[in-house]
């Protein structure tokens, strides 16, 4: 009865110890360096306290600039479409400058010709996407148009009245 268990522990014995200087061996590099490692940051941080804060305020602006650009790029700070949506458009004359300016490639009801069919355009994109789709020029051959705020919203009422 109490051979039974010296033998089983015995058997462990003699199985660890293959195992145990390989782990040795093989850690023995990386164990050197793992203390090592701890070492330099106290050292820094003891240098110059202040570092890792400075670090989280450039990271922290970093992202503030971040956003802030997205948010320009996507129009919502934009100063010229709020100008555009804060007027109330007129689809009259909105028709008669897109007969002007836009007939040519969208066609005189706005059928489609060299650009897209625009009836139900303002499904597809939002006011300020149409803003953006007349003022950037982004999609050539279609111009980059200047129109002021007021013409902006006339345009923008007449490309709903197409829907
Ligand atoms: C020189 C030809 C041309 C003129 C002029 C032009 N467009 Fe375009 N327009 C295009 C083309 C081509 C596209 C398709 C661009 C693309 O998505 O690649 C387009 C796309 C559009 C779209 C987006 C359509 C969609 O399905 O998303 C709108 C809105 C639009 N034009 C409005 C206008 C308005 C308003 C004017 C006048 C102020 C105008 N366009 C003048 C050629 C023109």
């Amino acid at each position: 009865m109490i051979s039974a268990p010296s033998h089983a522990a015995s058997s462990f014995v003699t199985r660890l110890p293959p195992i145990a200087p390989a782990e040795f061996s093989g850690t023995s590099g990386s164990g050197a360096l793992l203390p090592a490692a701890p070492g330099p940051p106290q050292e820094v941080s003891d240098g110059w306290p202040g570092r890792r804060l400075l670090g989280l305020m450039l990271a922290l602006a970093l992202t503030a600039g971040l956003v802030l650009a997205a948010f320009l790029q996507a129009g919502h700070r934009d100063p010229y479409s709020r100008a555009t949506l804060a007027l109330k458009g007129d689809d009259v004359s909105g028709g008669k400058l897109f007969r002007l300016n836009c007939a040519g490639c969208h066609g005189l009801a706005a059928q489609g010709l060299v650009g897209p069919n625009l009836h139900g355009v303002d499904h597809r994109k939002n006011d300020r996407q149409l803003i953006q789709q007349v003022i950037s020029g982004r999609t050539p051959p279609m111009p980059r148009f200047q129109p002021d705020p007021q013409a902006m919203a006339d345009l923008l009422a007449f490309l709903h009245h197409l829907a």
